[in-house]
């Protein structure tokens, strides 16, 4: 076969202008957002790579399916529509709709874990590690080794360290370890994916101490296109099947629908444990609604329903993987040391490896990102310390385990030619690495700091 362009496999329906702020204009938006790229409005920015999260294009069938929206309150035919389609594809027997993915966490997170416990993941994503910690539990990272040498083209350095999951569950002991969980991609490790083999690894460690397993599902769809392109034997499977077997090696899952389902807005908890089911919609009534919307409209669970089918579309993930290789070529050839391999859905700049000026207290991967924006109108997000790090009573920080800036491709969105202009601004800052300087940090939250701090740069 000759070599083809793998091309957008739709075409554009629907357009939303984008604005161009002047350089005066970022900067002084920069300054008013205390150097903190949340606090910006959207239209004071040009490409937003901020998160793939709820910032995809819908299809006509999901706008056609909102119109079919049934808004009752209780035992809306959306809702089973939606309860349908993830049982299609989860095969879990409780499906439990929930505004997004960090709703899922604090319902299964409250019911399931208490003060003192510990909960294994590869890596805990930031609200994932919040909730968590929030119930007095510790988030504990058991990612393997391959996965700090950023260099490494390690295909699945989202697995977790199978031998290090077995000494912490004999160490704290088996009672305090409520659940094991599994994030499919790893987002905070480069959106790297986790191989069927360590799935089957783990799932046979917590069948040793009989412990729960859960999955935090949002990118499934591009962990289970990486296991078939990756993972020796698999390569014949439909993404749909691999995602059925992933799904198998669970008890649950928790899933933001903003990512891999394709929408706007929306997620949902699924088990297997109908104990543990009846007391997650107890608490989902509480506070998210009744248990056939979930906080949802039913025209949102339509677009949920219709999202996560088309995730799984092998000519749609060819697509999205390629994209976002794309934009790592561009980034790569820039001489901006990234992650390697790209992750699914996102690049991840290596700030540290750039910057090696500016220590981690003084927040590089914060300072770069504020450096793109500035310089083109691009919106990353910091994954450093600023994120992970912690001030401790002293006044001291402990740096975050590495400093990155994602650059998160937001799903049917942009074209080949905004990414283009990315890579050109990648470059111009990269270009003048060594005059970039560091900020300090002004204001910061008690918890999920990264989203309200504010800062001011380091003369
Ligand atoms: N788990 C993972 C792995 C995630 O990436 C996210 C969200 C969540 C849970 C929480 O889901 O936002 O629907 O409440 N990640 C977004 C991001 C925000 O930018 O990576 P949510």
């Amino acid at each position: 076969m000759p070599y083809r362009t793998i091309i957008e496999p739709f075409r554009i329906h629907t357009v939303e202008p984008i604005d161009f702020p002047t350089a005066e204009a970022r900067k002084a938006a920069l300054e008013r957002s205390g150097y903190n790229l949340f606090e910006l409005h959207a239209d004071e920015v040009i490409i937003d790579l901020l998160t793939d999260s709820g910032t995809g294009a819908m299809s006509t069938s999901q706008w056609a399916g909102m119109m079919r929206g049934d808004e009752s309150y209780a035992g809306s035919r959306s809702f089973y529509r939606f309860r349908d389609a993830v049982t299609a594809i989860t095969g879990l027997a409780h499906v439990i709709p929930t505004h997004q993915g960090r709703a899922a966490e604090r319902i299964l997170f409250q019911t399931a874990v208490k003060p003192g416990d510990v909960v294994p993941n590869n890596t805990h994503f930031d609200t994932t590690r919040a909730n968590v910690e929030f119930q007095g539990a510790e988030a504990r990272d058991l990612v393997i080794e391959e996965s700090h040498d950023h260099s490494s083209d390690y295909p699945f350095k989202g697995n977790m360290d199978v031998d290090r999951l077995r000494a912490t569950i004999s160490e704290v002991g088996r009672d305090r370890v409520p659940l094991v969980m599994l994030t499919v991609t790893n987002n905070s490790g480069g959106g790297q994916p986790v191989s069927l083999a360590n799935l089957r690894e783990v799932r046979s460690v917590c069948d040793e101490f009989d412990i729960p397993l859960f999955l935090d599902a949002c990118r499934f769809a591009e962990n289970a296109w990486f296991v078939k392109t990756r993972e020796e034997g698999q390569q014949d499977r439909t993404p749909r099947d691999i995602a059925r077997e992933m799904f198998s090696l669970v008890d649950g899952a928790t899933m933001s629908a903003k990512k891999d389902g394709m929408s706007n807005i929306g997620g949902f908890l699924a088990m297997n444990d109908p104990a543990l089911a009846e007391v997650c919609r107890n608490l989902l009534i509480l506070t998210e609604g009744f248990p056939t919307y979930g906080g949802l409209a039913g025209y949102d669970l339509e677009a949920v329903a219709r999202g996560l089918e088309e995730a799984l579309d092998p000519e749609y993930l060819r697509y999205r993987i390629r994209s976002t290789a794309y934009l790592a070529d561009k980034v790569d050839r820039a001489g901006i040391p990234i992650i390697k391999p790209p992750g699914g859905h996102a690049v991840y700049l290596d700030a540290a490896a750039l910057l090696p000026h500016i220590p981690a207290s003084q927040f590089p991967a914060q300072a770069l990102a504020c450096a793109l924006y500035l310089e083109g109108g691009v919106r990353g997000v910091e994954i450093g310390s600023v994120m992970f790090g912690k001030r401790l009573e002293d006044g001291s920080e402990v740096p975050g385990p590495s400093e990155l800036v994602r650059l998160a491709v937001p799903r049917r969105t942009y074209t080949q030619s905004h990414i283009d202009y990315v890579g050109e601004v990648l470059i111009s800052v990269a270009e003048r690495a060594e005059e970039l300087i560091g900020l300090r940090l002004t204001y910061q939250a008690p918890w999920l700091r990264h989203f309200t701090a504010r800062f001011e740069p380091v003369e």
